[in-house]
């Protein structure tokens, strides 16, 4: 089970504190949420946020693209030190190229479809993946309700990479919590972003990550 804090929720102002607890707390990876107000409705962060957190952290930083045209900005996000890019398949018409080109890159290839779009939607892309994220809320914001419609979607896709002998992480993001995580991990999903189960938490960041780990083993 991978848990990787998504820093979209974290004190920016003290960005290099916030991933240090992480580190220490036993974060596995960390998510950096790209947004481009276009492919969703808000504005985040770009590859100069990558390349800060690359300088404070060794564990693997995974790079959520959420914008329009994300064959442009691949290798950028590649140099400014991501492990892991993952694209929507909703914002690429040539999703085969578009993945081939992140391998090539030597980044781990990770595919993301919003809650409306189909399993189908990736069927015959699936063996060039390393990771399919399946979004449990519409993307664009933290703090956001889990869809519990999600977790028939993560079983189906956890039959459909066994039916194909493939191991490929099911990642799922959005209001993933103590309480929604063991759901999705019951249904076959084996990587656990969240921003405000971890960032919010009442009792800090440790106690975050402690619940979320004990509530998926
Ligand atoms: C949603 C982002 C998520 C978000 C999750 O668009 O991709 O990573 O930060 O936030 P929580 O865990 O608060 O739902």
């Amino acid at each position: 089970m991978i848990l990787a804090p998504s820093i979209l929720s974290a004190d920016f102002l003290h960005l290099g504190d916030a991933l240090q607890a992480c580190d220490e707390a036993g974060a596995d990876w960390f998510q950096i949420d790209v947004m481009d107000g276009h492919f969703v409705p808000n504005i985040s962060m770009g590859p100069l946020i990558v390349e800060a957190c690359r300088r404070a952290t060794e564990r693997t930083l995974d790079v959520h693209l959420m914008i329009s045209n994300p064959d442009a900005y691949l290798e950028v996000f590649k140099r400014a030190g991501a492990d892991s890019l993952t694209v929507h398949i909703e914002t690429t018409t040539h999703i085969h190229r578009t993945l081939g080109v992140i391998r090539e890159l030597g980044c781990q290839v990770g595919v993301a479809l919003n809650p409306g779009t189909p399993l189908t939607a990736i069927e015959q892309v699936l063996d060039l993946v390393d990771m399919v994220l399946i979004m449990t809320v519409n993307p664009g914001f933290s703090g956001q309700a889990f869809i519990p419609e999600m977790v028939g979607k993560i079983r189906k896709l956890r039959r459909m990479l066994d039916d194909r002998g493939l191991e490929s992480h099911i990642q799922v993001d959005g209001g993933i919590s103590p309480r929604t995580a063991p759901l999705a991990a019951e249904a076959g999903a084996n990587v656990f972003v969240a921003a405000s189960a971890i960032f919010q938490h009442p009792e800090g960041i440790p106690a975050g990550l402690r619940e979320l780990r004990e509530a998926v083993t």
